[in-house]
This record gives structure tokens, C-alpha cells and sequence, in this order.
């Protein structure tokens, strides 16, 4: 048996030191490299333009040229320098440290000094790239050779099939970049779970209804769904559809390894959990808005605020993984189910 007990009402939570050992977390890093990856969306990417990602912790590049997208090591294969660190707009990657050139798709273009060095350049000079899918819009990266995307967001677009993902569009006002002193996992936890809701979130709770909260676990997602109380704004689905009657406010969808879409009647928010380091991490936000009409409206409403909650929440509970006399809990059986899951996903 594992680490997470297979049956919740056996199971024992996630080990403290999970959340503050160095070399857990490199290890779980590595889940990042094996997985599919958010890494952004079509819409932010120009012609002709560079955007330094990551993922895991692994420095990487957006690149489009040619109406092509790729995503590309951001480490300069001469001595290792970071080739970018912010947006820019450009046709060829120049490192900064000895102006070795690529072009956007990572291949070397130039090298000053090097006209005497035997085998150059070589195929290994070339920046390594991640394979990209783009799914309405939303960009994802794979570092593996062998995982295939289908599959990967197959549970979320058939259930989210009555959206028309084409009405989507970015509204750039709604980013956000929040960085905390916790580890990530402990972020996604606190995400996979309404138990917290009445105590952590007053306004919240009063437009969804509590008692209906419903979690859903599929092979590596979780789908939590918050009803709307009455008179509070809700999805009109069709008569095809499985939730076909239902007062839905909100489809709160994570996708393994970090990220967070949150279906309103409004539109969609999403938030990408970022690790950076053991007790730090970033939490990018970005919002799509497809009925402006609706907008600031029901369990999609205050979202700032319930950020700012939840972020109180999931720093404390970092400062009490770093307690020798906390070591791990139990899960309850009916409103965990989505944190064992992760957990189960995470160490099996
Ligand atoms: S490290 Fe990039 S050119 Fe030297
Ligand atoms: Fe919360």
C-alpha cells in the first residue's frame, strides 16, 4: 500500500513532511514533467513574440512565429544562462550573457568565437521543446515523449460541452499574480475541498447552496459543483444535458497536476498554481468573460476577496506543517474526496 490509504475512511492524510522536505518536493516536481501543463493562453501570444513560463520550476519559453506556438527550454545551451525574463516582442532568442542566437523555434542560429570548435553546432545546441496542444485556446505543454493529450481534458469538455468555448474572450483587467509563503500543494488541497466554505467564506456561502455541494472524482481531475441558492445566478442547460434542471452556480474543475477552471454563468476563471520553491508559490490568475451581463454576479462575484480567504487559510496552514507535533489527519469521507484523490494522484 502507498502513503494515502485507497479507502477514504482508512486513509490518513498527506505526511507533514511532504510540505516542507526539499527533496519531496523536487521529487514531486518531476509529477510536472510527466503530466500535461497549463501554460497559457492563445490570445496572449503576438506574432514575432517571447514569454518566459514554467513548468514545475523548469524555465521555459512561449514563443510564436510563423502564426506557429512553441514552447522551448528558456536555459542557453552554452553555459546555462536564463535566455529571457519577461515579455518581449522579437524574432530571434539572444542570450544575454554571450549573445549566442536561436530562433523561436530553439534552433541555434549563431554563435559568436565559435568558428573553431569542432561539431558545431550540434543538434544538442538547439533548445530542447515541449510538444503543445492548443484546446480552445488554452495552451498546454507536455516535456514527455509518450503522453498522449487525449484523454487529458476529456472529462472536463464532455460535461462542459453546452459551453461554446469560442464566446470565451480575455479580459486582460482580471489577471492577477498573487505569491505566497506556502507550498503549493497545500493550495490545492484547500481548492479541492467546500468543507471550508461556511467558515472561511460568509459572503460565498450566502449565494450557494451549501448543503447541495457536490464532488465528483475522475481519473485525473476533480469536478466540485455549487448550486445557487434561489433568485442567484445560474447555467441554463439544455435538455441533453446530465445536470439538465439542476440550479448550477458554478463548475469548480482541477485538472492534475495545478490547474483550476472555474466555469460561471459570466464566463471562465482560471488559476494556475505555480511552485516556486518549498514554501512559495505563485497563483496566476486569468479571466474570460462570455456574458458581461453576468458578471459580478453569484458564486463568481467576489472573487478577490475569496482569494485573499483562502490565502489566509492555506500560509497558516503552512506555518503548521512546520510543527513537530503535527504529523498528518484524517479525510472526511464526504467532503474530501477530491484532497485524497490529489493525494492518491500525487504519490502513487
Ligand atoms: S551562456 Fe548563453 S551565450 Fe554563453
Ligand atoms: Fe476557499
Amino acid at each position: 500500500m502507498g502513503v494515502i490509504h485507497p479507502d477514504i475512511c482508512k486513509a490518513e492524510t498527506l505526511p507533514s513532511n511532504y510540505y516542507t522536505d526539499q527533496n519531496i518536493y523536487l521529487e514531486l516536481l518531476q509529477k510536472f514533467h510527466s503530466s500535461w501543463n497549463f501554460i497559457g493562453l492563445e490570445s496572449m501570444l503576438e506574432e514575432n513574440s517571447i514569454m518566459p513560463i514554467s513548468i514545475g520550476e523548469t524555465p521555459m519559453l512561449l514563443t510564436k512565429t510563423d502564426s506557429q506556438i512553441y514552447c522551448v527550454s528558456n536555459v542557453c545551451t552554452h553555459r546555462g544562462m536564463i535566455l529571457c525574463q519577461e515579455n518581449k516582442t522579437t524574432s530571434t532568442i539572444t542570450c544575454p550573457y554571450h549573445g549566442r542566437t536561436f530562433s523561436l523555434n530553439g534552433e541555434i542560429k549563431h554563435m559568436p568565437k565559435f568558428s573553431e570548435v569542432e561539431n558545431f553546432p550540434a543538434d544538442n545546441d538547439n533548445l530542447p521543446s515541449a510538444k503543445v496542444v492548443n484546446w480552445h485556446g488554452l495552451l498546454f505543454a507536455n516535456l514527455s515523449d509518450n503522453e498522449s493529450f487525449e484523454g487529458y481534458m476529456s472529462s472536463l469538455e464532455s460535461r462542459m460541452s453546452f459551453l461554446d468555448f469560442s464566446k470565451l474572450n480575455r479580459d486582460s483587467s482580471l489577471d492577477r499574480l498573487h505569491e505566497l509563503s506556502a507550498n503549493w500543494m497545500l493550495y490545492v488541497d484547500n481548492y479541492l475541498e467546500g468543507f471550508h466554505i461556511p467558515y472561511v467564506h460568509k459572503g460565498l456561502n450566502s449565494v450557494i447552496d451549501y448543503s447541495n455541494y457536490e464532488t465528483e472524482v475522475f481519473d485525473n481531475a476533480v469536478l466540485q459543483i455549487g448550486y445557487a441558492l434561489e433568485g442567484e445566478e445560474s447555467f441554463d442547460i439544455p435538455s441533453s444535458h446530465q445536470d439538465y434542471g439542476k440550479n448550477i452556480a458554478a463548475y469548480y474543475w482541477w485538472v492534475f497536476p495545478n490547474l483550476m477552471l472555474n466555469f460561471y454563468p459570466w464566463g471562465l476563471s482560471i488559476n494556475v498554481v505555480i511552485p516556486n520553491g518549498v514554501s512559495s508559490t505563485k497563483i496566476a490568475y486569468y479571466g474570460l468573460i462570455s456574458d458581461n451581463s453576468k458578471f459580478g454576479l453569484g458564486a463568481g462575484g467576489n472573487l478577490d476577496t475569496v482569494e485573499e480567504e483562502d490565502q489566509w487559510i492555506v500560509e497558516s496552514c503552512n506555518k503548521g506543517m512546520n510543527s513537530p507535533l503535527y504529523q498528518r489527519g484524517r479525510y472526511s469521507p464526504s467532503m474530501e474526496q477530491g484532497v485524497h484523490h490529489f493525494h492518491r494522484l500525487l504519490t502513487e
